[in-house]
């Protein structure tokens, strides 16, 4: 199957003053499309510096990155921006949506960077807002919402641009733990029923369960990549009508 992440000997060095940190110290792995991945590890493992390296947001210090087989590694500011406006979708433990602005907004914005969004567009924002339980509210601003309705709000403009590869850091880090399920059931239909690969870090062992696979980090290695003892409960919506 096509590789989607190709992380080969990857190194990320901090400089502070004298001191040396090594957030990354050879991490080699492959994500093909379709995965569903969790990092884990201890607090300072490396989670974020390798996130923020497959979300095109930092580049390695030594090493190469190919997404889609395409060395982006060495690739300009620029041409980050443009990998993460077209191929890349974010998550954030913060849900990150504009305040000022409603729903529907928020959600078409990564349209708006890329091109304009057309009828079409904002036909199927309405249709996966439906699908993800949104619907009805566009209009509202995210202060009328839940936390996890904001999240799926949050992951609906995620994936608005049909993204290679989804990438949330936290995404439940702000829930309870009945929301946090809610929203995880979220990503596996995102996975199961749409294809998406989507690679996602998490402090606990009850959210990685809902993911196929699991890569703890330590000390910025690779510690174990095994599959995801999933004994969580498969998908319960059915989004199969997702048009593109
Ligand atoms: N911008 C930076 N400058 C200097 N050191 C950094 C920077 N970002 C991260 N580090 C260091 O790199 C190491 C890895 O940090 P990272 O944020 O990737 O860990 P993490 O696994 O995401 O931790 P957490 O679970 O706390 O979020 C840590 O020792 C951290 O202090
Ligand atoms: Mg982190």
């Amino acid at each position: 199957m096509q590789n989607i992440v190709l992380l080969e000997d990857v190194y990320k060095i901090y400089t502070m003053g004298e001191v040396n940190v090594m957030a990354l110290n050879g991490v080699t792995l492959t994500i093909k499309k379709g995965e569903f991945v969790a990092i884990m590890g201890a607090s300072g493992s490396g989670k974020s510096t390798m996130m923020n390296i497959l979300g095109c947001l930092d580049t390695p210090s030594r090493g190469k990155f190919f997404l889609e087989d395409v060395e982006v590694s060495r690739f300009s500011k620029n041409e980050l921006a443009e990998i993460r406006n077209t191929k890349l979708g974010f998550v954030f433990q913060n849900f990150n949506l504009l305040s000022r602005t409603t729903v529907l907004e928020n959600v078409e914005l990564p349209l708006i960077y890329s091109k304009k969004a057309s009828k079409k567009d904002i036909e199927r924002i309405y249709q996966i807002m439906r699908i993800l339980g949104l619907e009805g509210l566009e209009k509202h601003y995210p202060n009328q919402l839940s936390g996890g309705q904001q999240q799926r709000v949050a992951i609906v403009r995620a994936i608005i641009n049909n993204p290679t590869l989804l990438l949330a850091d936290e995404p439940t880090g702000n829930l309870d733990s009945a929301t946090s399920a809610e929203v995880m059931k979220v990503f596996q239909d995102l996975n199961h029923d749409m294809g998406i690969t989507i690679v996602l870090v998490t402090h606990e062992t009850d959210i990685a369960r809902y993911t196929r696979r699991v890569v703890v980090l330590k000390d910025g290695k690779v510690l174990s990549d095994t599959p995801s003892q999933s004994s969580a409960t498969p998908a319960v919506q059915t989004p199969r009508e997702i048009a593109s």
